[in-house]
């Protein structure tokens, strides 16, 4: 498949079991204690790259503040719908959610300082795409925060060295943190 094919997002149901099992597992293993490994700061431009229900583009936008932004991305119109809705209902107006159908989020160039790609690389057809995207889209000293839960470590290393763009600058378990190689 190429970037170039509408990406399809999972059936509706799925996303709906899909939420109620995060629903479930999050008192136990909270996305608030994830977050504190995170380097989120006030005033940063946040993605959210495959942000499903917005666990953390909620939390997120809460932290980088009034002076700071949260995109919200994701192939999935209803990851799109309950994100809008959480954030009204929160009264947040940091945060702007993007239904995609290709890699191109049509964010601006180099201009963001934090990517979160949270549980998503596994559902990713094209790495390649959304990798040049990120660096597309992060400031020279930006970071990807990438947490690689269900697939191997292994295979998610290899999946961001063979795109020759970025460097893991810290693994912790599933956890990582990736830069990008010099931007111009
Ligand atoms: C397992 S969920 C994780 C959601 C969220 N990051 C979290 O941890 O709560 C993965 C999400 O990635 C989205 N997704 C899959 N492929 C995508 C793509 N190419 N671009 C953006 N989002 C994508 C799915 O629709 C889904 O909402």
């Amino acid at each position: 498949m190429t970037s170039e094919k509408k990406l399809e997002p999972m059936p509706d149901f799925h996303f709906k079991c899909m939420t109620w099992l995060y629903k479930l597992a999050d008192p136990i293993w909270n996305p608030r204690r994830h977050l504190k490994k995170i380097p989120l700061k006030e005033g940063m431009v946040v993605v959210d790259y495959g942000c499903g229900p917005g666990r953390y583009t909620i939390p997120a936008a809460r932290l980088v503040g009034t002076q700071g932004k949260v995109f919200a991305v994701d192939i999935h119109p209803l990851a799109i719908k309950v994100v809008k809705e959480k954030a009204a209902r929160e009264s947040l107006t940091n945060i702007e959610a993007i239904l995609l159908d290709s890699y191109n989020t049509g964010i601006k160039g180099s201009s963001v300082d934090l990517i979160l790609l949270i549980d998503a690389l596994h559902m990713i057809k094209d790495p390649h795409a959304l990798f040049r995207e990120m660096h597309r889209l992060l400031k020279k000293n930006g970071i990807i925060f990438m947490d690689a839960e269900h697939m191997k470590v292994s295979r998610a290393m290899e999946i961001v060295e063979s795109t020759g763009l970025f460097t893991i600058v810290e693994l912790r378990g599933k956890d990582m943190l990736i830069a990008p190689k010099t931007k111009q």
